[in-house]
């Protein structure tokens, strides 16, 4: 049997199915049942050659039953794959070796709600949005979630150090985390932190779990700390003639206008004029190059405004071409709604695209929108470009062409890939910004580590999971 670290690995047997059974209940064992078990196989990333088949999946209750899950996963030499909502962006939750995957659907409690320590304990498989729902009666809110907080699990936005829409204000994921429970893959669980705002006792293992893609540990626990949650929004939405023209608004922003936005987005042309004919919006952006949308919060409706039309100035100031205002729920759905709708709206081009998220310092998005436009016209494929332009993560997504078959696609898309990536790199940006490398992206992670980085992380990587068995396959080439 190979015990000494990665593939090959063992299969999962019947008697391994019936140790699970014991351990987890026999209602919380999936296997044998194709249509069962392939939701399992994919998240998010649209193109199936990344997709891959458990050959077991397990729902457990507590970190107690996933210790002896992992004991007996690293005694038998099978792949463990944690799994949160399966809503990620880079095949991480996918089970490329097969083996077991652990859901976290049964693990879907709020533990405590500790108002006077300004603080939230959770299990990792509570929806992100519940913990705002539960917190808002407190007037306390988690700042920290990603776009999909509707459907994602919050052990996967630890899992994942997912981004988001409010970085510039509020940061990402990683910000708000004070403590974690973990499974090591050995079995061993561990508390690590609690409900503390400074602490500096040891390493700081907290930060190197979070975003690790469920590569080191299982994350059973999670401490939160909360933020007052603001009283009122609004939102501006900026068309410019050019790239540069919005961008050039997005430090002036916190330098002139002395305020830090909720939200800074950034759409290209191409991206908002197919969102906008796909919702019928009406809105007359025919001269725009670009849109910006901007969000602001604040404590009291009269800052709102204030900080609106200071906004509103310095964007004219910039060569805006128009300023809309939206200060209530239905203009904010509306104005949001282009942005969110602009993958959906793609869709009906083409069911293959590939969402990327690569980040450059944010005085750098004109000179990547400049080369994204030149890998367009060589290899002939449209690539839309939106996203967060307060952090410079830019969802740079190729479409393949209609005329194209599957496999012309599959064939050209790394190597358009591979070039997307160097231009972000060239500019002093990395690969990825907020969707983790996973399995889509870790042929390139060179790009960006050099050879002595990797083998560090590796060496940490076998610190935590001596015989390789957490999540194989993501992450490192
Ligand atoms: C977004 C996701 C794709 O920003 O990251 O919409
Ligand atoms: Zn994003």
């Amino acid at each position: 049997m190979n015990r000494t670290g990665g593939p090959p690995y063992n299969k999962v047997t019947d008697e391994i199915i019936e140790e699970l059974t014991t351990i987890c209940g026999k209602y919380s064992v999936i296997s044998k049942d194709e249509e069962k078990l392939e939701p399992y196989s994919h998240d998010e990333v649209a193109e199936h050659t990344y997709f891959a088949m458990p050959e077991v999946v397990v729902k457990p209750s507590s970190a107690e039953e996933i210790s002896k899950i992992m004991i007996l996963a690293d005694r038998e030499h099978i792949p463990v794959t944690p799994r949160g909502a399966g809503s990620g962006l880079s095949g991480g939750a996918i089970p490329v070796f097969g083996g077991i995957v652990i859901s976290f659907e049964k693990m879907n409690r709020i533990l405590d709600i500790d108002p006077g320590n300004l603080m939230i304990t959770v299990e990792p498989g509570v929806i992100t949005n519940s913990i705002n729902d539960a917190l808002k009666k407190e007037g306390l809110w988690f700042a920290g979630y990603p776009m999909s907080l509707e459907s994602c699990y919050i052990g996967g936005n630890v899992a994942e150090n997912a981004g988001g829409g409010k970085a510039i204000k509020y940061g990402v994921t990683s910000r708000y985390i004070t403590g974690l429970q973990v499974v090591l893959p050995t079995g061993e669980i561990i508390e690590l932190g609690g409900k503390l705002r400074k602490n500096v006792t040891g390493y700081d293992l907290i930060h190197l779990l979070t975003g690790s893609e469920g590569t080191l540990g299982i994350i059973t626990r999670i401490t939160l700390s909360l933020m007052p949650l603001p009283g009122f929004k609004a939102a501006l939405l900026v068309l410019f003639t050019t790239t540069e023209d919005a961008i050039n608004v997005v430090p002036r922003l916190l330098s002139v206008g002395k305020i830090i936005p909720t939200s800074i987005e950034f759409m290209d042309a191409l991206s908002f004029k197919t969102s906008c004919s796909y919702l019928n919006e009406t809105i007359d952006y025919k001269e725009a190059g670009a849109m910006l949308l901007i969000e602001i919060d604040g404590k009291t409706e009269e800052e709102v405004s204030r900080d609106y039309e200071t906004i509103g100035d310095i964007c004219e100031e910039s060569g805006a071409l128009t300023v809309y205002i939206a200060d209530n729920r239905t203009t904010l759905d509306r104005v949001w709604n282009i942005r969110k709708n602009i993958a959906e709206a793609f869709k009906i081009t083409s069911s293959h695209q590939s969402l990327e998220d690569i980040v450059v310092p944010t005085a750098s998005i004109p000179a990547f929108m400049k080369k994204l436009e030149k890998i367009s016209s060589d290899y002939s494929v449209q690539i839309p470009c939106y996203g967060h332009a307060g952090d410079g993560n830019l969802h740079a997504t190729p479409i393949k062409p209609e005329a194209w078959d599957i496999s012309t696609w599959d064939k050209i898309l790394p190597s358009l890939l591979g070039e997307l990536y160097q231009s972000a790199a060239e500019l002093g940006g990395t690969i990825s910004g907020e969707h983790g490398i996973g399995s889509k992206r870790n042929a390139y992670i060179g790009i960006n580590l050099s050879g002595d980085t990797i083998e560090l992380m590796k060496r940490l990587k076998y610190a935590f999971d001596p015989h390789g068995i957490l999540n194989p396959g993501k992450i490192f080439p």
